[in-house]
């Protein structure tokens, strides 16, 4: 493939075995890979061990930006820097459309500067939750996340869930009555509000330290015992309320 001036790829769940070839040669080929998240992934620390210019832009979120700003200040530093040193190849978790709002940001922001922009899909988390969970998608699911979900709490109970962003932080939500709420308790009272049965079982899913997947099981009443496991990666997985778990 020829390269774009700004070349987006998803580079999957983490671990360099699950690269596509694709995106696994645009990668070796680029002279400088920016990415927003540390370097803590797997796939980016094998780059750096190959000699690849590898740029974290994560530290920009100390700024302390509403992260509609942030956002945009990653996609200008992004579209910037291709204008002014060239071709770049800018690296997202998974697939760069899945649950990634700021990908349409950083095309939108180097379209406009004149550059040219690809989007090469990587393997989503959704693949690796599926396959570690037995979720077959033809079966029904309904996928959203949980900043949205809190201003239209509405969900098909007979219909299996992932829950994305279960650990996002209390201040990107719209309610600001409870700071101290943990996301966990809220959500499960409204699952009880929605008929889901209190023993119902529903599964906190989150990649490991090397990108494997992680499964930890809770209960719908008691979902506030899985606060332990959570944090910003994590999704819930809910099963339809007719299945015996
Ligand atoms: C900004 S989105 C990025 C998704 C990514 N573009 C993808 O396709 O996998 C981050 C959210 O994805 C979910 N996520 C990412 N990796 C995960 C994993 N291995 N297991 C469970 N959820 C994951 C979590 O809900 C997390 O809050």
């Amino acid at each position: 493939m020829q390269p774009a001036d700004v070349t987006i790829v998803g580079f999957g769940p983490g671990q360099w075995s699950k690269l596509t070839l694709e995106v696994h040669d645009l990668l070796l080929q680029a002279d400088r890979i920016y990415t927003r998240d540390p370097l803590s992934w797997e796939v980016l620390r094998e780059l750096k061990a190959r000699g690849k210019n590898v740029i974290s832009l994560s530290s920009l979120y100390l700024l302390g930006l509403p992260v509609g700003e942030l956002y945009d200040l990653m996609a200008d530093v992004v579209a910037r820097s291709a204008l002014r040193y060239g071709p770049l190849v800018y690296a997202l978790p998974g697939n760069p459309l899945v649950f990634e709002f700021a990908t349409l940001l950083v095309r939108r922001r180097a379209l406009a500067l004149g550059l040219s922009c690809t989007i090469v899909e990587g393997m989503s988390c959704l693949e690796a939750m599926f396959v570690a969970n037995n979720i077959d998608p033809g079966f029904g699911l309904q996928i959203l996340n949980l900043v949205d979900f809190e201003t239209k709490p509405r969900l098909i109970a007979s219909v299996a869930t992932l829950m994305f962003q279960v650990g996002a932080p209390r201040h990107v939500f719209h309610d600001q009555s409870e700071p101290d709420r943990c996301n966990l308790s809220w959500l499960r009272d409204r699952l009880i509000e929605l008929d889901y049965p209190p023993e119902h079982k529903v599964f906190l899913l989150k990649p490991g330290e090397g990108g494997q997947q992680i499964s930890v099981v809770g209960k719908v009443s008691r979902m506030e015992r899985l606060k332990p496991y959570l944090n910003s990666m994590c999704t819930l997985y809910i099963p339809p309320n007719w299945i015996v778990t």
